[in-house]
């Protein structure tokens, strides 16, 4: 019997400064870096995740389903060493302000197909993203080579129904001595963010604003500048802008809020003032000085990277956009300045913002509703903005007047994981996405509830396995109120409530979760989960093989049985089977010599398809083992990826490969057909022989590996000497 510890998953934190402490409900954990949450009628939120996966979260019982995966462009936790398009991926995400009717939803995201970021409608069938409901709305083409950062992607309705998206200057941040990145030589296309932040004919580095329609989208008026005008897009709300993550809207004002993340100089000099991250507000379109004007309207000089020179310093009241690269307006409209600016040291102005990393980020305006059943500041808080940072891991509250101006700034609540979105619920409480703690690669994030301390403090719940019964390790009720446990099983896009009390029986199928959700007396829960399998820690399958004869050799037989304390489907299960030769030579797995590598993620393969994972495509190492041995194989391949086409693996089509070079095709073909060498596999079934591969060249006194995989499962593997 095998006891699982699960871990405690509510705690609550008090906030270090003035305002009375906030109680933090975590309602789901496991989250890969999260990006942005938003809250649908029925009280669910939809959670976006950098590599593609799109979440709803069910926060009556922390129930998480994976309701679809976009094809993007991302940095993947299988290829970490990549440094392609560093901050691309799934970025946001907003729900129709009909969402409840009509089920669609918009995602802003790095597409895998061509070299932009896309903006699409979707819509959900049966609970799940289907695929075929895309509707493109716009594309903003983007640069990934050179280190390019900068990507902003907060996708927002405001309170009129028009649909907010937030962009980054797309531009490199180094090598421009951490001020104005201007550098107008030919070479440096990336290092130069007048083509995009400062272009009034570009949508980087800017807030654009748009009203969809059924089949895509109308400019509103009110926006920079009016539909027509030479040298400019109508779309744009707000330009100017460096790296505008996450944005809100006043529901009351219409007024746009925005956290800025400002570029690296440490000090004032000749070439420009320090860095400054801004909060910003746009009470109406303009233009908010990026890459000519900083924080309270500092300005930049105009500078010559050739030969270092500084030149003309830019006039807020009248910036210009000398860049060659420039396609839009000469003369820019006025420089607005930040309503918060700070830079890594502690600020003159703004002392509460602290010092050090900075990520400003913008979340709701509270405004005190004594009708609401929560109200998470006072009546004296009336119309306070609340920032964040996500560097610093703090909430602000910004007291705003009746004109929207700052009266009082301070610190909200701390030692936040790197919050990346704020949302207020209907019932007036605060919605918490944390992004987990390392950059990239997080299996940590999380969402949780925010509330003020009213004295009831959430319960404790720990549960613990044996076999296929569940039952309460430990739970408790911090003011000695009664506990209700209710478990649930999540299964595919839905859970199963398996009833009250201390322990249950797990039935037979295949499910992704346990959850035991512990209710006090006043309505607060607490939730312990332990993964089934993909959530997290995956259930082991375990492999033994017979009696084989001494050193198996080329083209013998194994015998095997796979075990496991809830057996997978047995239509699922694989075994492979894998020559290692003596110099050990792909001993960590089949993969891509180098050249190939490069071809493959400069072809934009690898956004679909990985070695041996598979994303929307099938994985390289499935495809090869499936045509291994046939003659043409290489030739129906070739033209697949010439014509495009579904139905082989799944229901997803597969683009048209058309910017693909035939010799590259060749050589992409070739090197996944060899991806199966010295390998077979057996599928269907748990217990059988599988015939290892027959001579093919190798270096005999190797080893073979034997594997079992299943969906959902941590796979087994053994290695035997081989002849
Ligand atoms: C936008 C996603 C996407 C991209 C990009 C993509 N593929 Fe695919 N690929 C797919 C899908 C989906 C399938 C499965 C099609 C099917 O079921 O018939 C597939 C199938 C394949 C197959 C197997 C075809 C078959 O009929 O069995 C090969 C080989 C392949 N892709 C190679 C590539 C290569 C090489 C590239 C890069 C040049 C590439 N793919 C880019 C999505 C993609």
């Amino acid at each position: 019997m095998k006891a699982l510890t699960a871990l405690t998953l509510t705690l609550a934190l008090a906030s270090a400064v003035g305002a009375a402490p906030l109680i933090k409900e975590n309602l789901a954990t496991g989250f890969r870096d999260p990006m942005e949450v938003a809250i649908a009628p029925n009280g669910d939120f939809y959670v976006v995740e950098r590599e593609g996966r799109v979440l709803r979260v069910n926060p009556n019982t922390g129930g998480t389903f994976v309701i679809g995966e976009v094809a993007v462009q991302a940095l993947r936790g299988t290829d970490p060493k990549s440094n392609y398009g560093r901050e691309d991926g799934l970025l946001g995400i907003a729900l129709d302000p009909n969402f409840a009717k009509n089920q669609r939803l918009f995602l802003f995201f790095s597409a895998p197909d061509v070299v932009a970021c896309r903006l699409s409608r979707f819509t959900l069938k049966d609970g799940k993203i289907d695929p075929a409901s895309e509707l493109k709305l716009l594309e903003i083409p983007t640069q990934r080579e050179n280190k390019v950062c900068h990507l902003g992607g907060s996708v927002e309705f405001g309170p009129d129904g028009l649909l907010y998206v937030s962009i980054g200057d797309n531009t490199n941040p180094f090598e421009s001595a951490g001020v104005a990145p201007i550098d107008n030589r030919d070479n440096r296309v990336e290092w130069d963010a007048q083509r995009s932040a400062g272009n009034t004919n570009d949508l980087r580095g800017k807030i654009i604003r748009i009203k969809p329609t059924e089949t895509g989208y109308e400019i509103p008026p009110g926006n920079l500048f009016p539909k027509g005008t030479e040298g400019t897009r109508p779309e744009i709300y707000a330009m100017g802008c460096r790296n505008p993550f996450r944005i809100s809207i006043d529901p009351k004002t219409k007024t746009l809020y925005w956290g800025e993340v400002g570029p690296d100089g440490r000090d004032n000099g000749d070439k420009g003032p320090r860095g400054h991250d801004e909060v910003n507000q746009a009470k109406a379109a303009g233009n908010f000085g990026w890459p000519f004007v900083i924080a309270d309207n500092k300005a930049y000089p105009i500078r010559d990277f050739a030969t270092n020179a500084v030149g003309k310093m830019t006039d807020p009241a009248a910036p210009e956009n000398p860049g060659q690269r420039n396609t839009g307006l000469k003369k820019l409209p006025p420089a607005q300045p930040a309503l918060i600016w700070y830079p890594y040291a502690k600020s003159d102005e703004f002392p509460a913002m602290g010092e050090g990393g900075r990520n400003a980020m913008a979340g709701p305006v509270f405004y005190h509703d004594p009708s609401r059943k929560i109200n998470i500041l006072g009546k004296e808080d009336d119309r306070t903005l609340l920032t964040y940072e996500w560097m610093r891991g703090k909430i602000f509250k910004a007291k705003l007047d009746a004109n929207e101006k700052i009266e009082k700034l301070e610190v909200f609540m701390e030692k936040l994981v790197h919050p990346m979105d704020l949302e207020m619920d209907k019932d007036g409480s605060l919605v918490l996405l944390e992004y987990g703690s390392d950059w990239y690669f997080n299996k940590n994030g999380s969402v949780s509830r925010l509330r003020p301390d009213d004295g009831n403090k959430p319960p404790t719940i720990t549960i613990k396995a044996a076999a296929n019964t569940y039952s309460v390790d430990k739970a408790a009720d911090p003011e000695g109120g009664k506990l209700v446990v209710t478990w649930y099983l999540t299964e595919g896009v839905s859970e199963r409530k398996l009833g009250t009390g201390s322990t249950v029986t797990v039935p037979a199928g295949s499910f992704e979760e346990i959850r035991a959700v512990a209710t006090d007396d006043k309505g607060a829960i607490a939730i312990a989960r332990i993964p089934l399998a993909t959530l997290g820690g995956l259930p082991t399958l375990a492999l033994e093989l017979g009696k084989t004869r001494d050193k198996p050799g080329f083209g013998e037989s194994v015998n095997f049985k796979v075990k496991a304390e809830r057996m997978p489907d047995a239509g699922q299960i694989k075994v492979r089977a894998r020559y290692i030769p003596p110099t050990g030579h792909d001993a960590g797995g089949p993969e891509f010599p180098e050249d190939i590598a490069k071809l493959a993620t400069a072809s934009q393969c690898l956004a679909c398809h990985q070695v041996d994972s598979g994303v929307v495509g099938p994985s390289y190492l499935d495809v090869a083992l499936r045509y291994s041995g046939q003659a043409d194989a290489s030739a129906r391949l070739k033209e697949k990826l010439k014509a495009g086409g579904a139905g082989v693996w799944g229901d997803v089509p597969m683009p048209p490969q058309v910017a693909l070079k035939p010799e590259n095709a060749d050589k992409l073909i070739a090197a996944i057909l060899s991806l199966s060498a010295g390998m077979t596999e057996t599928r269907g079934t748990p217990v059988g022989n599988i015939r290892l591969a027959p001579e093919f060249g190798a270096e005999p006194g190797g080893a073979w590996e034997i594997s079992a995989e299943a969906p959902s499962y941590a796979p087994a593997r053994t290695r035997i000497p081989a002849k």
